[in-house]
C-alpha cells in the first residue's frame, strides 16, 4: 500500500508550520520515511531526507541559509532536492564532485495549495499533476486547515469518514447545537440524528465511490447525505451550511496517522463568528497544542496533539455525557479518536494500533467500509503486480463535491441525477 500511496500527491505539513523563508526546519516522518520539511531563501517549501549521509547527524539541527541545509555536525550542505552542494571538511587535492554524488539524499517535489504544502515521493515518470480538490483552488481567505497526531493505522481513522451511520449516535448532540450560532446545524442534520438507521447506497466511481445515507424524516420525505471518497483516503463530508470539509489520512507508519483537515467556501469568505466557531474546536480541527511526539523507535516528529488525548480518556464528562451530547467528549474528532485509538490490535500490535478486524461483525451500514478495503486492497493488489494506479493521472477527477437534501425521492441513482450540478465542482488541477 505505501507504494501505492507514493503514486499520489500527499499533504506533507501546513504552509503555516513553515512560513518563514529560512526558518527552522519540521521533522516529518511520511510512509515510514524520515524527513525534515523548511522554506528556503527563495520561499520555496522543500522536504528532503532526515540525515546528513556523513555521519548520519539529523539535519534538523542544522542551519537553513542561501538556499540549503548546512548540517551542524561538519558543515555538509545540501539543496532543496537534496543533492549535496558544499563538502568544506576535505583535504585539497580530494575528488569532491565524485563524494557529492554520492552523498546526495532524498529530495522530493513539493509544491503548495490550499494552505498545505504537498509532497510527491514517487518515481519521477509516474508524477502526476495536483488532484483537481476544489479546496486547493480556493484563496486564503476561503481556506481552512489544520492538522493532527492519530496513534492508530490510518485506514482505522479513515474509515469513520465513510462511515454515515456512526454520527447519530457518536456524534449526536441532546441540545440543539452547540458553539457559535453561524453553523448550527440546520434542520435537515437535525433530521439525521433522528433516524439512526439510514440506507446506506453506494456508486463506484473512477475516484473511489459516492455513496448517500437516506434517513426517514418525520414529515414523510427523505433526507440523504451524500459523502464523497477519493481514493487513497480523502473525504468530502456534506455540510449543509459551511464550509465544504473533509480529510486527508497520510500515514506515518503503519500505526500513527497525520490526519489534515480543510473546510473551504465557495462565494464569499469566512466570517469572523465562523473563524471563531472553527477555532473553539467543536468539530475541525479539535482544540490543538503543538507537539513534539517522540515515535516508539525514539524519533521525534513536529505536529500537533488534541488537548483530548488517550492519557486522560479524551476529557471525557459522564455528566455532559447524560445531558449533553451521546459520547460526553467534547470535540468531534476526539469522539472518533477515542475509539479509534483504543481499539485491540491484531497479533503482536498494541491496543488501537491496527484493528483486529477478523473480529468484526459488520452489517449493512457498513457497505462503505467494506467497498473501500475491496477498493483499496485491489490497488494494492495491482501494485504488486506492476500495474500502476491511473487515477492519479486524472486530477481532473478529484473535482467534487459532497451535498446533503431533504427531498420526496427515495432513490439514490435518480438523486444523483436530479443532483449532478450540485456534486460536481467547477474546477481542474490548479
Ligand atoms: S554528519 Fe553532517 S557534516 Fe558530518
Ligand atoms: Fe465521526
Amino acid at each position: 500500500m505505501g507504494e501505492v500511496f507514493r503514486r499520489f500527491w500527499l499533504p506533507a505539513v501546513l504552509s503555516s508550520e513553515i512560513r518563514q523563508n529560512e526558518g527552522p526546519p519540521r521533522r516529518l516522518r511520511i510512509l515510514g520515511e524520515d524527513l525534515i520539511a523548511f522554506r528556503d531563501t527563495s520561499g520555496k517549501p522543500c522536504i528532503i531526507g532526515a540525515y546528513c549521509p556523513h555521519k548520519l547527524a539529523p539535519l534538523f539541527f542544522g542551519r537553513n541559509e542561501d538556499h540549503g541545509i548546512r548540517c551542524a555536525y561538519h558543515g555538509w550542505k545540501f539543496g532543496a532536492d537534496g543533492t549535496c552542494v558544499d563538502i568544506p571538511n576535505l583535504p585539497e587535492n580530494f575528488n569532491v564532485e565524485g563524494l557529492k554524488k554520492r552523498a546526495k539524499i532524498a529530495g522530493y517535489p513539493a509544491r503548495e495549495a490550499g494552505g498545505v504544502v504537498w509532497v510527491y515521493m514517487g518515481p519521477q515518470n509516474t508524477m502526476p499533476e495536483l488532484p483537481g480538490l476544489e479546496w486547493l483552488q480556493a484563496p486564503d481567505s476561503h481556506v481552512h486547515v489544520g492538522r493532527w497526531l492519530q496513534r492508530s493505522n490510518w485506514v482505522q481513522g479513515m474509515e469513520g469518514e465513510i462511515d454515515s451511520s456512526h454520527i447519530s449516535w457518536l456524534h449526536r448532540d441532546f441540545v440543539p447545537f452547540r458553539g457559535n450560532a453561524p453553523v448550527a446545524p440546520t434542520a435537515p442534520l437535525a433530521q439525521g440524528l433522528v433516524d439512526g438507521a439510514p440506507l446506506m447506497k453506494l456508486q463506484e466511481t473512477d475516484y473511489g465511490f459516492v455513496y448517500g445515507a437516506r434517513r426517514k424524516t418525520d414529515t414523510g420525505n427523505f433526507y440523504w447525505r451524500v459523502t464523497q471518497w477519493m481514493m487513497p483516503m480523502f473525504s468530502m463530508i456534506p455540510n449543509d451550511r459551511f464550509p465544504r470539509t473533509g480529510r486527508a489520512w497520510v500515514p506515518i507508519d503503519d500505526t500513527h496517522t497525520s490526519v489534515f483537515t480543510y473546510g473551504y467556501m465557495v462565494g464569499d469568505g469566512f466570517t469572523q463568528g465562523q473563524i471563531e466557531y472553527l477555532n473553539e474546536g467543536h468539530g475541525f480541527p479539535p482544540p490543538l497544542r503543538p507537539t513534539v511526539y517522540r515515535l516508539p523507535d525514539g524519533y521525534n516528529i513536529d505536529t500537533y496533539q488534541s488537548v483530548a488525548v488517550k492519557e486522560n480518556d479524551y476529557q471525557i464528562d459522564r455528566l455532559m455525557q447524560k445531558t449533553v451530547n451521546f459520547s460526553g467528549i467534547h470535540a468531534i474528532t476526539d469522539q472518533d479518536r477515542a475509539l479509534q485509538e483504543n481499539m485491540p490490535s491484531y497479533g503482536s500490535h498494541n491496543v488501537g494500533e491496527i484493528v483486529d478486524r477478523k473480529r468484526e461483525l459488520l452489517v449493512p451500514s457498513d457497505l462503505p467500509v467494506i467497498t473501500a478495503r475491496r477498493m483499496l486492497l485491489k490497488m494494492a493488489r495491482d501494485m504488486a503486480n506492476g500495474i500502476e494506479p491511473a487515477l492519479p493521472q486524472s486530477p481532473d477527477l478529484y473535482a467534487v463535491r459532497s451535498t446533503a437534501a431533504v427531498t420526496r425521492e427515495g432513490d439514490f441513482g435518480a438523486f444523483l441525477n436530479a443532483h449532478r450540478d450540485d456534486l460536481r465542482a467547477p474546477s481542474s488541477a490548479p
